[in-house]
């Protein structure tokens, strides 16, 4: 097995999403245990100085959330977790492990689910090899699953670059919410979408469901995101296995901060005075911490959350009701309770 349950950073499926149906959280870990397996194979594919660094992350744990989602929603179809299923929810994850050693590139990330970052270790042109290489396992098992999937992921994957290059380019003078908002929702929304999408697809359900789950996944993809910014300002980073404040060190400043920063208080005008820029200096950096966790920030990106829930909810209205639409639920609260 890949993952060793208990060690690294929490996993979901062995802990803590309580799924209160007992026959679906066995279907649940025994498909996921299929998906392991799958990764594993897959990833120690070929020579070892690429698996090597490919099987890093991997091992290194993870939650699992967006194979876990997928293999949650092919539970609406005739074919539940079938091996295109598996095969799908594995492609998510090796997606989503390629994006997060070209993420840890652009963002100099130090550490990465409380290991040293592949950057870190190997340098940036490994890292990049090693994403890459990630993107080349995915592909192949797309083309296990045929045209609609290859269709779907160019869509999918062209959504979650634009995200990330508009992080880059930055809001431009244009509406720094807005343009936050924008970014997450193609940056990390598209891929959890997709995970429910596929798994919909392969799983045999029919299209106002899998359009349910696509709209679920987009929408707890952006609970996702502002619960993993906020989780970067203000945890631990044991807790979080990376290191508190990377986006501020990029000058990427992510909805608590926006919020803290369009205070009309003395907190909002320092940190204003204080970040027109990456924050390069430590000192800098823990006074604008402190600062933060002064400010409104934090339960104003809450408020956010809230109403993303809630959309995420209405999502599954269009879903039967059963135990997977009460894990769905769950899930939703299960993502937006991780910042307590
Ligand atoms: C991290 O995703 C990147 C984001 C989109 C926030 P996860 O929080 O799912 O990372 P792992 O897979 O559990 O390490
Ligand atoms: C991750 O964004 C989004 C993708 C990898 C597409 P972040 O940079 O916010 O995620 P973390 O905090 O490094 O996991
Ligand atoms: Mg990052
Ligand atoms: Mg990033």
């Amino acid at each position: 097995m890949l993952k060793t349950h208990g060690e690294g950073t929490p996993d979901v499926v062995s802990g803590s999403l309580p799924l209160s149906d007992e026959a679906l959280a066995a279907r649940l870990n025994d498909a996921m245990a299929r998906v392991e397996d799958l990764l594993e194979r897959k990833l120690s594919e070929g020579d070892e100085i690429v698996s090597e660094k490919v099987l890093h992350l991997a091992k290194a744990g993870g939650k699992r959330f967006r194979p876990m989602f997928a293999l949650l929603a092919s539970e609406y179809g005739d074919r539940p977790m079938c091996d295109d299923v598996v095969k799908a929810a594995a492609l998510v994850e090796m997606t989503h492990l390629a994006t997060l050693y070209h993420d840890d590139v652009m963002d100099e990330a130090q550490r990465r689910r409380g290991v040293e970052s592949a950057n870190a270790r190997w340098g940036n042109s490994v890292a990049i090899l090693a994403g890459d290489r990630l993107l080349a396992l995915a592909s192949g098992l797309m083309a296990d699953l045929g045209v609609a999937t290859v269709r779907h992921f160019s869509e999918t994957f062209g959504e979650l670059v634009t995200g990330q290059m508009r992080e880059t380019v930055g809001a431009r003078g244009g509406d720094p919410i807005e343009h936050y908002t924008q970014v997450i929702r193609e940056k990390t929304g598209v891929l959890i979408a997709s995970a429910g999408y596929l798994g919909g697809l392969h799983g045999g359900a029919d299209t106002e469901r899998i359009s349910a789950l696509h709209g679920y996944g987009r929408a707890i993809g952006m609970v996702f995101q502002i619960v993993d910014d906020i989780i970067d300002v203000f945890s631990d980073p044991e807790e979080s296995g990376k290191e508190r404040g990377t986006d501020l060190r990029e000058g990427v400043f992510t909805l608590p901060v926006l919020y803290a920063m369009a205070e009309d208080n003395e907190t909002g005008a320092r940190l204003r005075e204080l970040l027109d820029g990456p924050v390069t200096d430590d000192a800098v950096l823990t006074e604008v911490l402190e600062l933060l966790e002064r400010s409104g920030g934090r339960e104003r990106a809450l408020v956010d959350v809230r109403a993303w829930v809630d959309e995420a909810e209405q999502c599954l209205t269009h879903l039967p009701d059963g135990p997977v639409t009460v894990a769905l639920r769950q899930l939703a609260e299960y993502t937006a309770s991780r910042v307590g």
